[in-house]
């Protein structure tokens, strides 16, 4: 997956009331190293910040999946959420729960 982290994504500044090293950190334990996470530079939806991004494997690619855009990824409810989706095997292979449904964003333009 893919965590911004630039100019709002992960700003103290813009959401003072997250530790967002915290968020990373917490996402990097629950998934590494069966699943990437790497940091990026602003992707552009910064009034959705914090975004995130969940690539599919490459076979859920090659069957046609797609990544998911996350915003607002402020709760750690959300991130466990998405740490259970992406475990249970992200795009392409596990249903979206509703619960993260809400929590999409479209990737920009
Ligand atoms: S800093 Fe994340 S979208 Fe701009």
């Amino acid at each position: 997956m893919t965590v911004c982290r630039d100019c709002c994504c992960g700003s103290r500044t813009k959401h003072p009331a997250v530790d967002h090293d915290a968020q990373l950190g917490d996402l990097r334990a629950a998934l590494e190293p069966d699943h990437r996470v790497r940091t990026s530079l602003c992707l552009d939806v910064c009034s959705q910040s914090n975004v995130m991004v969940v690539q599919p494997s490459p076979a859920a690619r090659r069957q046609g999946a797609r990544p998911v855009w996350f915003g607002l990824v402020l709760d750690d409810a959300v991130v466990d959420d998405l740490v259970a989706w992406i475990r249970a095997g992200g795009p392409g292979v596990a249903g979206l729960p509703a619960v993260l449904e809400l929590s999409v964003v479209a990737p920009p333009a």
